[in-house]
Protein backbone atom coordinates (compact mmCIF):
# COMPACT_ATOMS: atom_id res chain seq x y z
CA UNK A 1 0.00 0.00 0.00
CA UNK A 2 1.41 3.58 -1.23
CA UNK A 3 1.97 5.74 1.96
CA UNK A 4 -0.61 8.51 1.63
CA UNK A 5 0.20 12.43 1.77
CA UNK A 6 -1.50 14.35 4.32
CA UNK A 7 -2.70 18.21 4.09
CA UNK A 8 -4.40 20.57 5.83
CA UNK A 9 -6.38 23.73 5.81
CA UNK A 10 -6.80 25.61 8.57
CA UNK A 11 -7.78 29.28 9.53
CA UNK A 12 -6.84 29.59 13.63
CA UNK A 13 -5.57 27.51 16.53
CA UNK A 14 -4.50 24.87 14.77
CA UNK A 15 -5.10 22.34 17.44
CA UNK A 16 -6.55 19.51 16.04
CA UNK A 17 -3.95 19.76 12.98
CA UNK A 18 -1.27 19.43 15.61
CA UNK A 19 -3.48 15.91 17.04
CA UNK A 20 -3.11 14.65 14.00
CA UNK A 21 0.48 15.85 12.46
CA UNK A 22 2.09 14.24 15.88
CA UNK A 23 0.79 10.92 15.15
CA UNK A 24 2.02 10.99 11.60
CA UNK A 25 5.81 12.03 12.83
CA UNK A 26 5.30 9.13 15.68
CA UNK A 27 4.82 7.08 12.81
CA UNK A 28 1.53 5.77 14.90
CA UNK A 29 0.07 7.06 11.58
CA UNK A 30 1.35 5.59 8.18
CA UNK A 31 1.34 8.73 6.12
CA UNK A 32 3.69 11.42 4.95
CA UNK A 33 2.93 15.15 5.91
CA UNK A 34 1.98 17.04 3.00
CA UNK A 35 1.32 20.87 3.03
CA UNK A 36 -0.39 23.22 5.01
CA UNK A 37 -2.66 26.24 4.30
CA UNK A 38 -3.74 28.71 5.88
CA UNK A 39 -6.80 31.40 5.00
CA UNK A 40 -5.45 33.69 7.85
CA UNK A 41 -2.04 35.37 8.51
CA UNK A 42 -1.76 34.95 12.02
CA UNK A 43 -3.34 31.50 12.54
CA UNK A 44 -1.17 29.63 15.30
CA UNK A 45 -1.69 26.66 13.41
CA UNK A 46 1.17 28.42 11.20
CA UNK A 47 3.59 28.61 13.84
CA UNK A 48 2.68 24.38 14.73
CA UNK A 49 3.69 23.79 11.11
CA UNK A 50 6.53 25.71 11.41
CA UNK A 51 7.47 23.78 14.42
CA UNK A 52 7.53 20.23 12.74
CA UNK A 53 9.38 21.81 10.21
CA UNK A 54 6.42 21.33 7.65
CA UNK A 55 5.72 23.33 4.26
CA UNK A 56 3.40 25.77 5.45
CA UNK A 57 1.36 28.66 3.28
CA UNK A 58 -0.85 31.46 4.13
CA UNK A 59 -3.07 32.27 0.96
CA UNK A 60 -4.69 35.24 1.09
CA UNK A 61 -7.90 34.84 -0.05
CA UNK A 62 -8.84 38.76 -0.28
CA UNK A 63 -5.61 38.63 -2.79
CA UNK A 64 -8.15 36.56 -5.97
CA UNK A 65 -11.16 38.05 -7.66
CA UNK A 66 -13.03 35.11 -6.88
CA UNK A 67 -13.28 32.01 -4.46
CA UNK A 68 -13.03 29.99 -7.09
CA UNK A 69 -9.22 31.54 -8.16
CA UNK A 70 -8.18 31.34 -4.27
CA UNK A 71 -9.24 27.43 -4.92
CA UNK A 72 -7.07 26.72 -8.01
CA UNK A 73 -4.14 28.68 -5.91
CA UNK A 74 -4.74 26.04 -3.13
CA UNK A 75 -5.49 22.77 -5.65
CA UNK A 76 -2.37 23.66 -7.92
CA UNK A 77 -0.28 23.74 -4.44
CA UNK A 78 -1.71 21.01 -3.01
CA UNK A 79 -1.41 18.86 -6.03
CA UNK A 80 2.44 20.24 -6.61
CA UNK A 81 2.85 17.96 -2.96
CA UNK A 82 1.02 15.21 -4.24
CA UNK A 83 -2.28 15.19 -1.75
CA UNK A 84 -3.93 12.32 -1.19
CA UNK A 85 -5.92 13.82 2.08
CA UNK A 86 -7.11 16.89 2.60
CA UNK A 87 -8.22 17.62 6.34
CA UNK A 88 -9.68 20.94 7.26
CA UNK A 89 -9.18 21.78 10.68
CA UNK A 90 -10.73 24.25 11.54
CA UNK A 91 -11.07 25.59 8.32
CA UNK A 92 -13.18 28.42 8.42
CA UNK A 93 -14.48 29.00 5.04
CA UNK A 94 -17.03 27.08 2.90
CA UNK A 95 -15.41 24.84 0.25
CA UNK A 96 -16.79 25.71 -3.37
CA UNK A 97 -18.34 22.55 -5.83
CA UNK A 98 -15.13 23.02 -7.88
CA UNK A 99 -12.89 22.20 -4.81
CA UNK A 100 -14.96 19.36 -3.90
CA UNK A 101 -14.84 18.15 -7.46
CA UNK A 102 -10.96 17.94 -7.44
CA UNK A 103 -10.89 16.00 -4.20
CA UNK A 104 -14.09 14.28 -4.38
CA UNK A 105 -14.41 11.85 -0.98
CA UNK A 106 -10.69 12.97 -0.28
CA UNK A 107 -11.16 15.61 2.06
CA UNK A 108 -11.95 14.89 5.97
CA UNK A 109 -13.91 17.22 8.30
CA UNK A 110 -14.60 17.63 12.09
CA UNK A 111 -17.63 18.75 13.30
CA UNK A 112 -17.86 20.17 16.78
CA UNK A 113 -21.71 18.31 17.35
CA UNK A 114 -23.35 15.10 16.71
CA UNK A 115 -24.45 15.59 13.04
CA UNK A 116 -27.01 16.58 11.07
CA UNK A 117 -27.65 18.43 14.27
CA UNK A 118 -26.33 21.69 14.91
CA UNK A 119 -24.43 22.30 11.54
CA UNK A 120 -22.43 25.28 10.67
CA UNK A 121 -21.02 27.58 13.18
CA UNK A 122 -20.99 27.80 17.04
CA UNK A 123 -22.10 24.28 17.04
CA UNK A 124 -21.52 23.91 20.73
CA UNK A 125 -23.38 27.38 21.19
CA UNK A 126 -25.88 25.79 19.39
CA UNK A 127 -26.40 22.86 20.87
CA UNK A 128 -25.75 24.47 24.82
CA UNK A 129 -28.34 26.89 23.91
CA UNK A 130 -31.06 23.82 22.55
CA UNK A 131 -30.35 22.36 26.27
CA UNK A 132 -29.57 19.22 24.67
CA UNK A 133 -28.55 16.65 27.16
CA UNK A 134 -25.66 14.75 24.59
CA UNK A 135 -23.89 16.44 21.76
CA UNK A 136 -20.35 15.49 20.88
CA UNK A 137 -18.26 15.88 17.06
CA UNK A 138 -18.24 13.91 13.51
CA UNK A 139 -15.86 13.70 11.20
CA UNK A 140 -17.25 13.80 8.31
CA UNK A 141 -16.17 13.61 4.12
CA UNK A 142 -17.06 17.17 2.34
CA UNK A 143 -19.55 17.51 -0.06
CA UNK A 144 -21.29 20.70 -1.70
CA UNK A 145 -23.27 20.73 1.48
CA UNK A 146 -23.00 22.81 4.75
CA UNK A 147 -21.68 19.61 7.25
CA UNK A 148 -23.72 17.28 5.38
CA UNK A 149 -21.43 14.52 3.55
CA UNK A 150 -20.74 11.15 4.75
CA UNK A 151 -20.08 10.64 8.09
CA UNK A 152 -17.14 8.49 9.12
CA UNK A 153 -17.08 8.55 12.92
CA UNK A 154 -18.88 10.16 16.04
CA UNK A 155 -18.54 10.65 19.53
CA UNK A 156 -20.78 11.54 22.14
CA UNK A 157 -20.50 14.00 25.13
CA UNK A 158 -22.78 15.13 28.26
CA UNK A 159 -24.14 18.11 28.56
CA UNK A 160 -23.57 18.80 31.93
CA UNK A 161 -26.21 20.92 34.38
CA UNK A 162 -22.92 22.94 35.54
CA UNK A 163 -21.45 23.49 32.51
CA UNK A 164 -20.65 26.74 30.23
CA UNK A 165 -20.12 26.80 26.70
CA UNK A 166 -16.31 27.14 27.17
CA UNK A 167 -16.33 23.66 29.83
CA UNK A 168 -18.24 21.91 26.93
CA UNK A 169 -16.10 22.94 24.16
CA UNK A 170 -13.15 21.52 26.23
CA UNK A 171 -14.81 18.31 26.31
CA UNK A 172 -15.92 17.90 23.31
CA UNK A 173 -12.26 18.59 21.80
CA UNK A 174 -10.66 16.33 23.87
CA UNK A 175 -13.10 14.21 21.44
CA UNK A 176 -12.62 15.83 18.14
CA UNK A 177 -8.28 15.12 19.29
CA UNK A 178 -9.51 11.22 19.35
CA UNK A 179 -11.19 10.62 16.68
CA UNK A 180 -9.76 12.86 13.89
CA UNK A 181 -6.60 11.06 14.16
CA UNK A 182 -8.71 7.46 14.21
CA UNK A 183 -10.37 8.47 10.90
CA UNK A 184 -7.13 9.96 9.17
CA UNK A 185 -5.85 6.93 10.04
CA UNK A 186 -8.67 4.73 8.72
CA UNK A 187 -8.59 6.81 5.81
CA UNK A 188 -4.32 6.26 5.36
CA UNK A 189 -4.80 2.26 5.54
CA UNK A 190 -8.04 2.11 3.22
CA UNK A 191 -10.22 1.44 5.64
CA UNK A 192 -13.21 3.33 4.53
CA UNK A 193 -15.90 2.27 1.71
CA UNK A 194 -17.89 5.16 0.92
CA UNK A 195 -21.45 3.49 -0.37
CA UNK A 196 -23.79 6.63 -1.16
CA UNK A 197 -24.23 8.18 2.10
CA UNK A 198 -22.85 6.08 4.53
CA UNK A 199 -19.12 5.38 5.03
CA UNK A 200 -18.66 1.64 6.02
CA UNK A 201 -14.91 0.83 8.14
CA UNK A 202 -12.63 -2.34 8.47
CA UNK A 203 -11.58 -1.64 11.69
CA UNK A 204 -7.75 -1.71 12.24
CA UNK A 205 -8.05 -4.26 15.11
C1 LIG B 1 -12.84 22.68 16.28
O1 LIG B 1 -13.77 22.82 17.31
C2 LIG B 1 -13.48 21.99 15.09
O2 LIG B 1 -14.44 21.07 15.47
C3 LIG B 1 -14.11 23.13 14.36
O3 LIG B 1 -13.23 24.22 14.51
C4 LIG B 1 -12.45 24.03 15.67
C5 LIG B 1 -11.02 24.07 15.25
O4 LIG B 1 -10.14 24.01 16.34
N1 LIG B 1 -14.36 22.77 12.98
P1 LIG B 1 -8.60 23.78 16.09
O5 LIG B 1 -8.13 24.89 15.14
O6 LIG B 1 -8.41 22.43 15.51
O7 LIG B 1 -7.96 23.92 17.44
Amino acid sequence: MKQKVVSFLVSGRGSNFKAIAEKIIAGEINAELGILISSTKDAKALDIANGFKMESFFIDPASFASRKDHEKAMVNLLKKYNTDLIVTAGYMRVLTPFFVKEYRNKIMNIHPALLPSFPGTNAQKQAFDKGVKMTGCTTHFIDEGTDTGPIIMQAAVPVLENDTIESLSARILKEEHRIFPESVKLFCYDRLTIIGNKVLIKSLQ
